[in-house]
């Protein structure tokens, strides 16, 4: 039987932010009679604007919640009946696992997945979708043309990177302990609407809107797998329905690109020079190279629809949804003082 035809309630943990926010709207036109529950601490990089067509959706539901609160979870399950998981919930930018404490790195990004896994094994979930990075798997040389693959161990180089992998391991222990039914995904950089300011594409653009450089850390050679966040939620919604419990899948375009690559083109796209690139000091222990071998992913008939031949594409279509949307980060601007130290920085540096 089809997932469209089964009556099943889906939880998405950090449903607020980029990826989850793409993922709800995807999901929620795909399957309109399928109920959506958004469970979202709401950080700073959480945002229920990016929800509000479905305000008045009946089969879609908002719960302010932490994924380190068992109790809350629990009873989230039990209440909306809930079928399947999918956790998005993390604390996402290197650059703060790196100058603002890795804490809440690891309280979200491990113990919040280990007490999924515990909730999971409680109740009667079908299937349970940890979404995870390809940077767990550390980095690779510039000049190889070597590709993670899902048997390639996982060596994490940022604090980031360490938290996610400690998600990915409770998975892993969970299934083969308790036949939790838990998939991981690594996928690589994801780019597109709703992405918050502070990473690397939404970033570039903000500066060059606001007629300032974009900075490039160290020589600008490191190289990123961009994919198109669509392409991703799609390969997640694949994963839902065909996914084997136990398994690990990458998920990534084969679009390998350096960073100074990517700069130059949203210049071009923004019709700037290239005068407005600005060298400044490297990120520390920053990874050289990610690149995904997607071939599993693939085999189960997942086929991104921004192959690297579309990158160019899919750029552009992310500058003009900034371009339409710039109320959307004027508002993200007015929670500054939600913020802490590290995003005000951010918005204010100049
Ligand atoms: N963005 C990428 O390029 C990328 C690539 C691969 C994997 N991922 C993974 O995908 C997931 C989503 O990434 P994103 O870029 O959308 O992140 P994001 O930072 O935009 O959103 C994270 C969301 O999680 C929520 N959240 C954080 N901690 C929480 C907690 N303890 N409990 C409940 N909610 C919490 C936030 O409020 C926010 O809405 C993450 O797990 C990330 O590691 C991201």
């Amino acid at each position: 039987m089809s997932i469209k035809n089964q009556a099943k309630t889906i939880l998405v943990c950090g449903g607020a932010g980029f990826i989850g926010s793409n993922f709800i709207h995807y999901m929620s036109e795909k399957y309109p009679d399928r109920r959506i529950v958004n469970y979202d601490k709401l950080t700073y990089a959480g945002n229920l604007e990016n929800h509000k067509q479905l305000e008045n959706n009946p089969n879609y539901f908002f719960i302010q919640g932490d994924i380190t609160d068992l109790e809350k979870l629990d009873e989230t399950i039990k209440k909306y009946r809930i079928s399947h998981i999918i956790n998005f919930a993390a604390e996402t930018h290197v650059d703060r696992s790196i100058h603002g404490g890795a804490k809440e790195f690891v309280l979200s990004n491990t113990l919040g997945v280990q007490m999924i896994l515990d909730t999971v094994k409680k109740n009667q979930i079908e299937k349970f979708v940890n979404v995870s990075t390809d940077e767990v798997y550390g980095s690779l040389d510039l000049d190889s043309d070597e590709l993670f693959t899902e048997e390639t161990p996982i060596m994490p180089n940022m604090p980031y990177a360490a938290a996610k992998a400690g998600g990915d391991l409770m998975c892993n222990a969970y299934f083969k302990t308790h036949k939790v039914p838990v998939i991981v995904t690594h996928c690589s950089n994801n780019y597109g609407p709703y992405q918050f300011p502070e990473k690397l594409i939404p970033f570039f653009i903000f500066k060059l809107l606001g007629g300032e450089k974009v900075p490039i850390y160290g020589d600008g050679l490191n190289v990123r797998d961009w994919i198109y966040v669509s392409d991703h939620v799609r390969a997640l919604d694949l994963l839902l329905q065909k996914g084997k419990a136990g398994e690990v899948y990458n998920i990534g375009s084969g679009n390998e690109r350096n960073n100074l690559e990517v700069a130059k083109m949203i210049l071009k796209i923004m019709k700037k020079n290239e005068d407005m690139i600005e060298y400044v000091k490297d990120r520390p222990g920053h990874d050289r190279r990610y690149a995904i071998d997607a071939t599993k992913i693939l085999s189960l008939g997942w086929k991104p629809e921004y192959p690297r031949e579309k990158f160019e594409k899919g750029l552009a279509e992310t500058v003009q949804w900034y371009l339409e949307n710039k109320s959307w980060v004027e508002n993200l601007k007015k929670k500054k003082n939600e913020m802490n130290k590290f995003q005000e920085d951010f918005f204010n540096r100049k």
